[in-house]
């Protein structure tokens, strides 16, 4: 009997034990490939020496001294280096403990600005259907996905949604995508005139919609029309790159790809890599101006935030994904990732898209290709589609209501920055879950999924991980194996 309340009462969980590389083990021993990173999170994989002797040596020297008494080295350091690498205009970072008070600390300083600048009036946020910024109040609110944001309702502020750049079922057959790029920007400037330009203080996007699209890029020069109208009224842009930023989608962040900077953009999974529970928000000048020049502090603080722990965790992670140029294997494995995708599920009858960016990959599984048609959700395929997974030694991050809030599913694939072999999880990822034919369509909720299984034991053996050297021969730690010999069993 478990005293912990769990995600799903009721569910067992295998309890996780260990992990190397790219791999999981629980406690009876059974591995598992990690081909998300949990959830879009261990860029690093597991038990990475040198980010655990970074750690050691902070807590060596001091966990914990509270924000409001002092600053810490390390949390000073990370700042230096996020700014140092930040999109243009960004010069300040305010350090939380995960992603959803990174939302939440961006809504509340934004308003903060506003007020500051004698614009109180300005009192709504805009938001995109179909996206996920976290479960806290604000987060929630600003968040898309209807079924989670119902229940809550009345403790919610005010939002208003516009469509989400969802080329798969948005556009329209006789549209380009500049086109159909243009109509949801158009979108969104006719909702801020509906509500009054001077009312609005953000529009809240997920540069890459991850965990309630599966891994979706905006159209072309979408965002370039959202940074000018926001510009044009005087709103400010906030990005939720929480999931698919700090080299995701194999820059940094996704918004360089776009050729936009934002005004304040949420990180966190990714900053850490799971060794430690650290987000950031990042912020324009004028924005930490507008404060500094005026009331001078913040109205908002967390007991943990700047943790030196999970600072020096973050800045071992950084630092780690520079020297071993990790962007760089983020793109070549990406397009290899990519690539296999389209070969092994492009022509597949129950996968209707497959896209992403770097090692950020949705496939969009559909009774009918044709159609576009999604499986009854009474089937709960994702759920049963991570069961077959996780039953085969493999972790993917599968999601329904894709389409609208209830129907539609999809997978996403994140494996780690250090992964050697994306095709593999390719491979892995046809044979441990998807229905190959047919023949093999989910029967219904009682029914089995009848799928063609391969050795995930050859699968596992074949996925290798990228050299990562270890901190010196004084080092304590479990020394990695070199990449030509390393396998991630
Ligand atoms: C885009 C995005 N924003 C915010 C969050 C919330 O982050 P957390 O779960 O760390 O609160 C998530 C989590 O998945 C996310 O994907």
């Amino acid at each position: 009997m478990t005293h912990v309340l769990h995600r799903q009462i009721g569910q067992s969980y295998p309890v996780a034990a260990s992990g190397e590389g790219v791999t999981i083990r629980d406690a009876a021993g059974k591995e598992y490939i990690d081909a998300s990173a949990g959830a879009a999170v261990s860029c690093l994989g597991h038990s990475h020496p040198d980010v655990l002797a970074a750690m050691r040596e902070q807590l060596d020297r001091l966990a914990y001294a509270h924000t409001s008494f002092f600053t810490s080295q390390v949390a000073e350091e990370l700042a230096d280096d996020l700014v140092a690498h930040a999109p243009e205009g960004i010069g300040h970072v305010f350090f939380v403990s995960g992603g959803s008070e990174a939302i939440e600390a961006a809504l509340k300083l934004a308003r903060q600005y506003f007020v500051e600048r004698g614009e109180p009036q300005r009192r709504t946020i805009i938001a995109r259907r179909q996206s996920y910024h976290g479960v806290t109040l604000g987060a929630l609110a600003v968040g898309g996905r209807e079924w989670q944001r119902k229940q809550f309702g009345p403790l919610l502020i005010e939002t208003h949604h516009v469509s989400p750049a969802y080329e798969y079922r948005g556009r329209r057959a006789d549209e380009t995508p500049q086109a159909y790029g243009e109509r949801l920007a158009q979108e969104l400037e006719d909702k801020i005139h509906a509500l009054g330009g001077d009312t609005v203080i953000a529009f809240v996007a997920e540069t890459v919609v991850g965990a309630t699209l599966g891994a979706v890029p905006a159209v072309p020069g979408y965002f370039k029309r959202v940074r000018d109208i926001c510009d044009r009224h005087g709103i400010l842009l906030i990005l939720d790159e929480v999931m698919c930023g700090m080299g995701r989608t194999g820059t940094l962040h996704a918004c360089e790809q776009e050729g936009v900077s934002p005004d304040l953009m949420a990180i966190a999974k990714g900053l850490g890599g799971g060794y430690a529970p650290i987000g950031a928000l990042l912020m324009q000048e004028k924005i930490f101006a507008a404060i500094a020049e005026g009331s001078g502090a913040f109205q908002h603080s967390h007991t943990f935030m700047g943790h030196p722990l999970a600072c020096a965790a973050a800045l071992a992670v950084q630092r780690v994904v520079r020297r071993d140029r990790l962007l760089a294997n983020v793109r070549t494995q990406g397009a290899h990732l990519a690539r296999r995708l389209a070969e092994r599920f492009g022509n597949h009858p129950f996968v209707g898209d497959v896209r992403g960016r770097g090692l950020f990959q949705g496939l969009e599984l559909v009774a009918d290709r044709g159609t576009k048609e999604p499986f009854d959700p009474g089937l709960k395929l994702s759920a049963r589609v991570k069961r077959e997974a996780m039953a085969r030694g493999l972790m993917v991050y599968p999601m329904g209501g894709t389409v609208d809030g209830a129907r539609g599913d999809h997978v996403l694939l994140a494996p780690p920055f250090i992964v050697d072999a994306a095709p593999k999880v390719c491979d892995g990822a046809r044979t441990a879950a998807l229905p190959t034919s047919r023949r093999g369509k989910p029967k219904g909720k009682s029914g089995r999924t009848s799928c063609s299984i391969a050795s995930t034991e050859a699968f596992r053996r074949s996925v290798r991980v990228r050299s990562a050297s270890c901190c010196g021969p004084a080092c304590s730690l479990r020394p990695h194996r070199s990449a030509s010999s390393r396998s991630a069993t």
